[in-house]
C-alpha cells in the first residue's frame, strides 16, 4: 500500500465515522487564541488544536463539530543528531483522529485497532503482531486501568489472546508504563493526560508470542516493535507545569506518524526506502559520486523540510524559526559535498516540490509571492561563499588540533559555526577545543555587549551573511576615509546600521560636496583594490586607548578591548606593532570579512558607492551607501 493510499484511508476511516476531515495547518505555529505553544513549528498534530481541546468550541459553518480528522505537517527538530539512522525524520505528517468532548476511551481504542487490522477499511496489519503499552499510574493521575481493559475486550472480541498481567511477571500483551512513556502533554502549559501506544512487530521477529514485560521493555529499546500510533486520553490541564485541574471535557488525540506507517506497511527497515522519500534519495544516489548513505539521507530530509518550511513562509535568517532553516540547508550543503552530488540542492528541492504539489500546493511557492526554490538556491550559494573562505583558512589551520583561538577565528572571520569546525575537524581525526572556544565567545559577547559593537545592535543581526560582514568592515573604511577628507574633528561616528543590503552611517558634520562624496568613495574603492586584510588584536583598555584606534565617548568599554585593523601585518599572526601602520583601526565586536578584496564581490566587480547623503539630526549626516 503506498502512502498515499495511507492517508486517505485513514481520512475516510473517520470520516465514515463521524469526522470531518480539516486541512494541515501551517508548519508554523501561532498563538493568536492566547495559549502559550512553546515551539517554533507544529511537532504533533494536536498543537494546532489546543485551544479547542481546552474547551473551546470548534465552528464548521455556523456549527459546532466535536469529532476532527486529519494530516497534519510537522516539524522536530529536537532530534536533529539521530536524523539518517532508520526512523527519525525532521518533518513528516502525523494522521489523528480528535474527540472533543465527544467520545472517549472505548471508541478511541476500538477504532485504531479496527483501522490498523482491517482489510477492507484499514490497513490489514495482522493483530497478533501488535502490543500495547497503557500508563501505570503515579502521584498525578491513577493507572489506566480503564484503557487496558478496553484493550483487552478488544482482543477477545477478535479472537487474539492477550495473555496474562504482565505487571506481575505474567508474559501478555498489554503493559504498563510511567509517566516518561505514557503520558502526552504539549509542553509546560496546556491539555494533557495519559495515553496508549501501539507498537508492531515489523518483522515478524516474535511471531504473534505473548511477551513479559521485560522482554517487551528490551524489544521496544532495540525498535523490534515500533511505536505506529498514540492516543492520548486528554483529561488534565496544566499551567506552568502543575495540573491545574480536569478538563471540562475529556478530549481524545491520537497520532500515527505517516512515516512509520509506510514503513511498516511496505515491509522496509527504514523511512528513506518508502514512497515517501525514496524518488528524493534515488535523485540523489543518481547525483552522488561519492555515496554514504548516512549524509544521502541528511540531505533528504533536510531539503524536504527546508522546502516545507519555505512554502510555510520561512526564511533563513539567524533568528529563531530562521535558524532553523538556515542550519537545515547548511547541513544539507556540507552533506551534499561529503557524498560528492554534482548538481545543487535545487534539483532535490524540485523532486520534493513534484512529488508533494498535489497535496500541498503551496510548495511550489506560489502563495504570496514565496519562492521555495530562489531561496533555497540563494542560501546555498552565501553559504558555499563562506564555506570556500573559511574552508582555505580551516586547511591552513587544520594541520594539528585546532585551539580556541583558532575555532574562534574561524567564526568571527569567516561565519563558521562552531558545529561546522567540528564537524570537519572530526572528518580530519583532529579535536577542537570547543570549552575553550566557549570561552572565547563568551569574553567576545561581553566585548561586544560592553564595546563599540553596541552602536551596530540590530544592524548586525545577521551577523553570518556574508553581505553584513562586507558592509560592516566597509563601514570601517568608510570611517577613516571621511576623516581623511573632513579632517579630525568631525565625521565621528554617530550610529551605523548594517543589512545584507546597505550600510548606513551617522556622522558629525555638514553636508558633503559632490566632490567630497567622490573622494570618500575614491579612498574606499582604493582599499578594496589593495585587499588589505582585516585583523583582530585584544589587549587591556588603558593599552587599547594608547593605539589611537578610534572609539566613542561615552560608550562603556570592558577591561579587554577587542581592536579590528585594517592594514597590512608583518608576521604570520596580527602584533601590536601591526596597528601603527593600519590604515583604520577601531574599537569592535566584530565580525568581519578577512581581507578587504571580499567587498569587491565573488567576482571583483563591485565597488563602493555612496547612494545618499542626507541630513539626520542637526549637525549629524547620514550617509547610505552599496557596494555593486
Ligand atoms: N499528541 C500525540 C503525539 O504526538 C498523539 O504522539
Amino acid at each position: 500500500m503506498n502512502s498515499a493510499e495511507i492517508r486517505s484511508r485513514f481520512l475516510a476511516f473517520f470520516e465514515k465515522r463521524g469526522h470531518t476531515i480539516i486541512p494541515s495547518a501551517s508548519l508554523v505555529t501561532t498563538d493568536e487564541k492566547g495559549i502559550t505553544n512553546p515551539t517554533l513549528f507544529n511537532t504533533a498534530g494536536m498543537q494546532p488544536l489546543i485551544p479547542y481541546l481546552l474547551g473551546e468550541p470548534y465552528m464548521k459553518d455556523g456549527n459546532t463539530i466535536t469529532r476532527l480528522v486529519d494530516a497534519q505537517k510537522c516539524v522536530r527538530t529536537v532530534d536533529i543528531d539521530d536524523i539518517g539512522d532508520k526512523t527519525h525524520a525532521t518533518f513528516f505528517e502525523m494522521l489523528g483522529n480528535w474527540s472533543l468532548g465527544d467520545y472517549f476511551k472505548k471508541e478511541a481504542i476500538e477504532w485504531s485497532f479496527e483501522f490498523l487490522t482491517s482489510k477492507e477499511e484499514g490497513l490489514g496489519l495482522d493483530p497478533n503482531r501488535l502490543y500495547i503499552s497503557v500508563f501505570e499510574g503515579d502521584a498525578v493521575a491513577p493507572r489506566d486501568e480503564e484503557a487496558a481493559n478496553i484493550w483487552r475486550d478488544v482482543f477477545k472480541k477478535n479472537r487474539i489472546d492477550s495473555g496474562g498481567d504482565t505487571s506481575v511477571g505474567e508474559a501478555g500483551r498489554i503493559f504498563y508504563l510511567p509517566a516518561k512513556n505514557n503520558w502526552w502533554e504539549a509542553g509546560e502549559n496546556g491539555p494533557c493526560g495519559p495515553d496508549t501506544e501501539m507498537f508492531y512487530d515489523v518483522e515478524n521477529k516474535f511471531n504473534g508470542k505473548l511477551l513479559t514485560h521485560a522482554e517487551y521493555v528490551a524489544a521496544d529499546d532495540v525498535r523490534d516493535v515500533l511505536e505506529v500510533w498514540n492516543d492520548v486520553f486528554m483529561q488534565y490541564e496544566k499551567k506552568d507545569g502543575k495540573i491545574i485541574g480536569k478538563l471540562p471535557k475529556p478530549s481524545v488525540d491520537t497520532g500515527a506518524g505517516l512515516e512509520r506507517l509506510t514503513m511498516t506497511l511496505q515491509g522496509v527497515d527504514n523511512i528513506y526506502d518508502t514512497d515517501l522519500l525514496k524518488p528524493v534519495m534515488d535523485k540523489i544516489k543518481e547525483l552522488s559520486k561519492n555515496l554514504e548513505i548516512k549524509s544521502a539521507r541528511i540531505v533528504a530530509d533536510h531539503i524536504k523540510a527546508a522546502v516545507h518550511l519555505i512554502a510555510d513562509g520561512v526564511l533563513p535568517s539567524n533568528t529563531d524559526r530562521g535558524y532553523v532553516l538556515r542550519k537545515l540547508i547548511r547541513r544539507a550543503v556540507r552533506h551534499s559535498d561529503t557524498i560528492k552530488m554534482s548538481s545543487d540542492l535545487v534539483d532535490i528541492a524540485k523532486q520534493i516540490q513534484a512529488q508533494y504539489s498535489k497535496l500541498y500546493p503551496n510548495v511550489m511557492g506560489i502563495e504570496g509571492g514565496v519562492d521555495v526554490i530562489g531561496t533555497i538556491k540563494k542560501e546555498e550559494l552565501k553559504f558555499r561563499e563562506t564555506l570556500a573562505h573559511g574552508l582555505k583558512e580551516f586547511e591552513k589551520i587544520a594541520l594539528k588540533d585546532i585551539s580556541a583561538h583558532d575555532a574562534f577565528s574561524l567564526f568571527s572571520s569567516y561565519g563558521f559555526p562552531i558545529e561546522l569546525t567540528i564537524e570537519l575537524a572530526k572528518e580530519k581525526g583532529i579535536k577542537v577545543d570547543v570549552a575553550g572556544f566557549d570561552a572565547e565567545f563568551k569574553k567576545h559577547q561581553d566585548l561586544s555587549r560592553s564595546g563599540a559593537e553596541q552602536k551596530f545592535k540590530g544592524g548586525l543581526a545577521d551577523a553570518n551573511d556574508p553581505m553584513v560582514l562586507r558592509y560592516h568592515t566597509a563601514t570601517h573604511l568608510l570611517h577613516q576615509a571621511l576623516h581623511d577628507v573632513l579632517g579630525e574633528g568631525t565625521g565621528d561616528q554617530k550610529g551605523s546600521n548594517i543589512t545584507a543590503e546597505r550600510l548606513r552611517f551617522d556622522f558629525t558634520g555638514v553636508k558633503l560636496t559632490d566632490e567630497q562624496k567622490k573622494r570618500v568613495e575614491d579612498i574606499v574603492n582604493e582599499k578594496i583594490a589593495e585587499k588589505l586584510p582585516m585583523s583582530q588584536i585584544i589587549m587591556p583598555k588603558a593599552e587599547a586607548e594608547q593605539t589611537g584606534a578610534r572609539h566613542f565617548f561615552g560608550e562603556k568599554y570592558g577591561d579587554d578591548i577587542s581592536i579590528y585593523f585594517i592594514g597590512p601585518i608583518a608576521g604570520s599572526a596580527p602584533a601590536k606593532s601591526d596597528l601603527a601602520r593600519a590604515y583604520s583601526k577601531e574599537f569592535c565586536g566584530g565580525p568581519h570579512v578577512a581581507n578587504t578584496d571580499e567587498l569587491a564581490g565573488p567576482e571583483g566587480k563591485w565597488k563602493f558607492k555612496i547612494q545618499k547623503e542626507e541630513a539626520s539630526s542637526q549637525g549629524v549626516r547620514r550617509i547610505k551607501a552599496v557596494l555593486s
